[in-house]
């Protein structure tokens, strides 16, 4: 849990790719919808559509290239000193796809969230669109976790629920779940800058009552 402070909560954002949670987030801070601020974002990937969103939100970013290390360990503990230099409050994936470390995990355990664009734990890893469409789901939709050591574990914190239409293709359940990304995302990270979420043994708490399996959920 983030404890109440003067100066507003410290973001740092890691991204892969195109960044619309980033800029959602990034928004909702702009419109002082939350007393937070995203003082730095860092991709994995060089010249991603992220970098020039954060840009144009005059973000502090950077560049760390994983391809440039020779081991995942060897990446992540240059990835920890990175974010380390702008001493956050919270450290946010968004689109972030990279499988994480043991040690990387452990020590943001607690101020680390993760969106990933299923009901999980439904269809963790990748495809997760494709997957809900060939399974039939008449429902899917969209989760902000808390991170721990598993691929896309940890307590979930919000969900949004996105019914699956007849003619849906995997792009347009995509663009349809995304719309639901850009609320949930910034609602979970105000409630986190509130100090209003907190991770425990495993377990995710909203306004010190444990959450349920599934998060909060959102109906659409
Ligand atoms: C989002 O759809 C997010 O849910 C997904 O990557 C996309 C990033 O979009 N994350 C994962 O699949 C994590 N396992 P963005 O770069 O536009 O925010």
């Amino acid at each position: 849990m983030r404890e109440e402070k003067a100066e507003p909560a410290r973001i740092v954002v890691l991204i892969s790719g195109s960044g619309s949670n980033m800029q959602a987030i990034a928004e909702a801070c702009q419109k002082q919808n939350m007393d937070a601020e995203i003082v730095a974002v860092i991709s994995n990937r060089p010249g991603v559509p992220g970098l020039e969103r954060a840009q144009q939100f005059d973000i502090p970013n950077e560049v760390l290239d994983h391809t440039s290390f020779a081991t995942r360990e060897e990446f992540d503990i240059n990835l920890i000193r990175a974010i380390d230099e702008h001493s956050p409050d919270l450290v946010v994936l968004a689109g972030f796809m990279r499988i994480l470390t043991s040690e990387f995990v452990r020590r943001y355990k607690g101020r680390l969230l993760n969106i990933h664009p299923s009901l999980l734990p439904k269809y963790k890893g990748l495809h997760t669109h494709k997957r809900a469409l060939e399974a039939g789901d008449k429902e899917h939709g969209v989760t902000v976790h808390f991170v721990s050591e598993d691929l896309d574990g940890g307590p979930n914190i919000i969900q949004a629920v996105v019914p699956v239409l007849d003619d849906d293709s995997e792009t347009t359940l995509q663009s349809r779940v995304q719309i639901q990304e850009h609320i949930i995302y910034p609602i979970a990270v105000k409630w986190f800058t509130e100090g209003r979420l907190t991770m425990l043994k495993g377990d995710a708490y909203f306004d010190n009552q444990a959450l349920p399996e599934s998060g909060l959920q959102l109906n659409h």
